[in-house]
Parts: C-alpha cells; structure tokens; sequence
C-alpha cells in the first residue's frame, strides 16, 4: 500500500519508527509533517495528509501528534475524510471495520511505540464490514458533503 504519514514535532521519533515498520513490511511511505523538534503545528500535517488521503495520492494515512486529537480533528475537516483516534488494538481494528477509517491517529505522548505497532497493523489488517456499517457510514459521509441529513 501507499501510505501517508504525518506529525508535529511531538510526533517525529514516532513518525521514524512507524515508517520504518512500515517499509520492512512492503508498504511505500509517503513522508509529510515536520522531521524536526521544532514547535510545528499539528494542523498543517493533519491537512496535509487528508489532502492526499482523499485526492487518492495515498490510500490511506497515519497521523501522529502529542495526543492524536488535534492532528486527526485537524484532517477531519477535509472532505473525504474519516480519521479515527485511537490508543488500542480493538478500537482500531473496529474503527476499519465499522466506520471504514481511511487515517488512523494516535498520539506519542499517549502510547508506546509497540501499542502504536499493534495499532497500525490491526486497523491495515481489517477489512470494513460493509451492510447497515456502510449505511452509517454514508450517512456520516452525507453531513461531510451536505452539512445536512436526510433521516
Ligand atoms: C503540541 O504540544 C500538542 O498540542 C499536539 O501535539 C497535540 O497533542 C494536539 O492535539
């Protein structure tokens, strides 16, 4: 797969370490955010990386902030977009399953970097479930475009 990756400078010893699992593992890995320690913030990457999530430049991305909230709130105003915060195993897989997330966020002051592993693989690894969960996730999808719903 080709996946986006992004961070602020709370996130880049993450950011190396993810990327580099990722890449052993065959996937090519599209570098956005900052690389430096500098104060950077989190909004920029999360954009950035919603930007090629939804334009298809990527197929799906990895954010990565202090807490994974900014970054992901950040990339979930841009239009196609469904990034999900997540600190477990379950909640990430669930999050591919049942809600289609097309990011997964987390954040590095939160988790360790084996969790934030753990993490990535079960929500790659899941598959959405489609039936009455693409149902809600169109639904979701319709306030996205509309800022309405039909219900
Ligand atoms: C940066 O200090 C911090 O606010 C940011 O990394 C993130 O946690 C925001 O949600």
């Amino acid at each position: 797969m080709r996946i986006g990756i992004g961070n602020d400078h709370a996130g880049v010893d993450m950011k190396k370490d993810i990327t580099a699992y990722l890449e052993a593992k065959g996937h090519e890995v599209v570098n956005f955010g900052t690389d430096s320690y500098e104060s950077y913030p989190y909004p920029v990457a999360g954009y950035q990386v919603g930007k090629a999530v939804a334009s298809g430049e990527v197929d799906c991305g990895v954010l990565i902030c202090g807490t994974g909230i900014g970054i992901s709130l950040a990339a979930n105003k841009v239009h196609g977009v469904r990034a999900a915060v997540c600190s477990e195993p379950y909640s990430a897989r669930l999050s591919k399953q049942h809600n289609n997330a097309n990011i997964i966020a987390f954040g590095a002051r939160v988790i360790g970097p084996d969790m934030a592993k753990m993490i990535v693989d079960e929500w790659l690894n899941a598959e959405h479930m489609g039936g009455r969960h693409q149902q809600r996730v169109d639904m979701i999808m319709e306030i996205d475009e509309t800022q309405n719903l039909n219900y």
